[in-house]
């Protein structure tokens, strides 16, 4: 996507050296601009935990970006399994990154160490073009939905969290479909839920959303089924972190809440997703799907920028009391109306998802 008009992806390789990786601080946004340079292992695994860069396909692609560093420093075959398994321990929730892992592993494994780096390189270049692709085969894919809701003139679309291109590779996955409705002149208005704690909606949708001229408007995360209630959402895209094979959606905190309000007033839920997310191991999202909790500090607190334009955190919760973090949920199938892949669109079922993905039968 482009900023000031000049194209960006979300992890690049530094074009100068040909092997540091490129990131945006996503922990300074929307207030700066700030491009990090990761040179080793321990940079890539702190960008991921402390959330410079973060969403679940982009952190498949830095991690993939992060061995290729590891190598460098040491390709034999036990600092490669260590240093991968670092890696896929620095979130548990979003089931990408280890997919990525355990593909770089798989293409690794059978060479010397001479040659790892160079096809290291390789193989993290082909997950980052693929995902690119991936969301914009669901952007397409997704259109349609917005497409027949903007039959009546205009279209209000509900998105939780961030899964914008900020979020992947490119394009990103529930805004996908949104970028590319603006782009064709449908007449898009997008309620951004903030999404505390962390506020990725107010701070990475808003600002990825108003890059591009997307109309739009934040909104307290509770204020979603009182909209629905008034028919004011059309219809809610979000993104998500694991799919099961049986359909089950985790995804941000208060995912499933939209998901309540959204079926108690007959609005679609779609879930946009690359085939990456899915976890073909998993059958019962609820009770099987690790869940991460973060720092309560994040709920106590909040960050922002003053009036004169420093950037503060300041507690909000009473003096003593503590926080408890959840940073994701599951939304059962039964709440979900379809989900968007790269192949198309199918019901949030195992049948569902086996009729896109018929390689997976066995
Ligand atoms: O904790 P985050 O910000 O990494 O969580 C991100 C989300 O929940 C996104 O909605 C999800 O990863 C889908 S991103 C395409």
């Amino acid at each position: 996507m482009k900023i000031s008009g000049v194209p960006y992806r979300s992890v690049w390789v530094d074009p100068g050296d040909g092997w540091s990786v490129r990131i945006f601080d996503q922990t300074k946004l929307p207030w700066s601009l700030d491009i990090l340079r990761l040179t080793d292992r321990d940079q890539a695994a702190h960008a991921i935990r402390s959330m410079q860069t973060r969403g679940a396909p982009l952190i498949g692609a830095v991690a993939a970006y992060g061995l290729c560093l590891a190598l460098r420093a040491d390709a034999s075959s036990a600092a490669m399994e260590r240093d991968a398994a670092l890696l896929a321990e620095t979130r548990p929730t979003a089931i990408n990154l280890k997919w990525a892992l355990d593909r770089m592993l798989g293409r690794l494994r059978p060479l010397g160490a001479s040659g790892r780096v160079d096809a290291a390189y390789a193989e993290a270049a082909a997950i980052a073009d693929e995902d690119s692709a991936q969301n914009e085969a669901i952007g397409r894919h997704g259109l349609p939905l917005i497409q027949e809701k903007a039959a009546k003139g205009h279209v209000n679309v509900l998105t939780h969290c961030n899964a914008g291109w900020l979020a992947t590779v490119d394009w990103g996955t529930a805004l996908a479909p949104i970028y590319m409705a603006h782009d064709l002149g449908i007449d898009i208005h997008v309620w951004v839920d903030e999404t505390r704690p962390r506020n990725q909606g107010a701070a990475l949708t808003a600002w990825e959303l108003g890059s591009h001229g997307v109309k739009h408007t934040v909104i307290a995360d509770n204020a979603g089924g009182h909209l629905m209630q008034h028919g004011m959402v059309d219809l809610v895209i979000v993104g998500t972190d694991r799919v099961t094979r049986t359909g089950d959606v985790a995804n941000k905190i208060g995912t499933y809440l939209k998901a309540l309000a959204a079926r108690d007033n007959d609005v679609p839920f779609w879930v946009a997703l690359p085939s990456t997310t899915i976890d073909w191991t998993v059958a019962d999202g609820v009770r099987e799907i690790p869940i991460e909790e973060r720092a309560a500090s994040e709920v106590t607190d909040i960050t922002g920028r003053m009036a004169d334009g420093t950037i503060a955190t300041v507690r909000v919760a009473a003096a003593g009391s503590p926080g408890a973090n959840p940073a994701f949920d599951v939304t059962p199938a039964r709440l979900v109306t379809g989900l968007i892949a790269e192949r198309g669109r199918c019901d949030a079922s195992a049948e569902g998802l086996l009729g896109l993905f018929p390689e997976h039968r066995s």
